[in-house]
């Protein structure tokens, strides 16, 4: 099925793939996407006492919301699922049992509406989180993905069409910050936490590594980082403003790197727009310091980020993933669409 490009077409969005339960019903009409509705149970409270999200809980409390989920997004929208027209699920990467919680609702319901299908991977869904807004990004564009499982800079040529350049080898960014946080005792999920602390300290003496920033490749490393200031704590009682220093001083290390590094990607491949994406893209030091770099060192190149609440796990970047896929006449199969708890955004 191709798209008339002056029709109005109707996606239900879906997203399970970690600890957010996400439904959106967005309307394209004419190119331009609209949100009828976007909601999102979050399950944050449930996985604070353990530090980390724990997957048996996670797709349990998937189970038990996406339903009332459901529900709400058709009040909020003012139309029927059956009224909608296409389905779109993150089918992969991400926790086996959180994704099957979605990617089964999606195609039950998709043979019993009788729904064209997408499997969308959650990656391109942050990606395309930057399409909402206008001026649309240009292409090819470079992306830096930023959440709690991956930290990626990719090449995207054309929709659907990913070159991943670099990547972190061993903690992602977010995760980084998740456990630098717990190790300073300050609160769970950690990336909120250091960023709000951080905005209150006004001199960073600390002095931390950049790791991998003079490599000549676009891969990243945050664990040693993270030892880094665990090494800082080790064997002394650090007071509140200390701590809070070092989680500032933390916070600054990993944008030097996240933002040097993006440069100089783009720099190297010559491209027409620089976005972000991901948990870690709602950072707000990290989108001014990006911004900034990409003025300055960039000519010619737009910069572009998502809203705030599209940065973070929701189903309405799934379903403009969604939305793309259709245009290019792709389609999953009931039947046969499994999750992908691996799946890379390069195909
Ligand atoms: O994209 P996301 O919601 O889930 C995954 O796909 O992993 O990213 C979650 C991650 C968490 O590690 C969280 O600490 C981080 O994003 N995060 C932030 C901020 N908001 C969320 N990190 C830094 N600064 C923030 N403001
Ligand atoms: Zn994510």
């Amino acid at each position: 099925m191709r798209l008339n490009p002056l029709s109005i077409h109707t996606v239900l969005g879906i997203e399970t793939s970690c600890d957010e339960t996400g439904v959106a019903v967005l309307q394209v009409e004419r190119g331009k996407p609209k949100l009828l509705a976007n909601l999102l149970y979050s399950q944050v409270t449930l996985h604070r006492k353990y530090g980390g999200v724990v997957p048996e809980v996670a797709a349990r409390a998937h189970v038990e919301k996406l339903p009332v989920l459901l529900k709400l997004a058709e009040n909020e929208s003012g139309l029927r699922l059956r009224d909608l027209d296409s389905i779109a699920v993150a089918s992969g990467p991400g926790l086996i049992s959180s994704l099957a919680v979605g990617v089964e609702t999606a195609r039950t319901l998709a043979w019993a509406l009788e729904k064209p299908l997408f499997g969308v991977n959650h990656l391109e869904g942050h990606v395309m989180a930057n399409f909402f807004t206008r001026p649309q990004p240009k292409l090819p564009a470079l992306c830096l993905i930023v959440s709690g499982g991956h930290t990626e800079i990719v090449l995207m040529k054309g929709f659907g069409r990913f070159v991943k350049l670099g990547r972190t080898q061993d903690d992602a960014a977010g995760e980084a910050f998740d456990k630098v946080a717990q190790i300073l005792g300050l609160g769970y999920p950690g990336g909120p936490a250091i960023q709000k602390i951080a905005q209150g300290v006004s001199n960073i003496t600390t002095v931390l590594p950049r790791p991998m920033l003079n490599r000549k490749n676009f891969d990243f490393s945050f664990a040693g980082l993270k030892t880094a200031v665990l090494y800082k704590t080790m064997g002394r009682r650090l007071t509140k403003a200390q701590r809070f220093e070092l989680a500032a001083a933390f916070q600054e290390a990993v944008v030097d790197v996240l933002v040097q590094k993006t440069i100089r990607a783009a720099k190297t491949i010559r491209v027409k727009s620089v976005l972000i994406g991901g948990g870690v893209a709602a950072n707000t030091f990290l989108r001014k310091r990006m911004r900034n770099a990409v003025q300055k060192e960039l000519r010619g190149v737009t910069y572009h980020e998502p809203d705030l609440k599209l940065c973070t796990d929701n189903a309405a970047m799934i379903a403009l993933a969604g939305y793309y896929r259709l245009t290019r006449g792709e389609r999953s199969n009931w039947k046969t669409l499994r999750v992908d708890p691996t799946w890379e955004v390069q195909r």
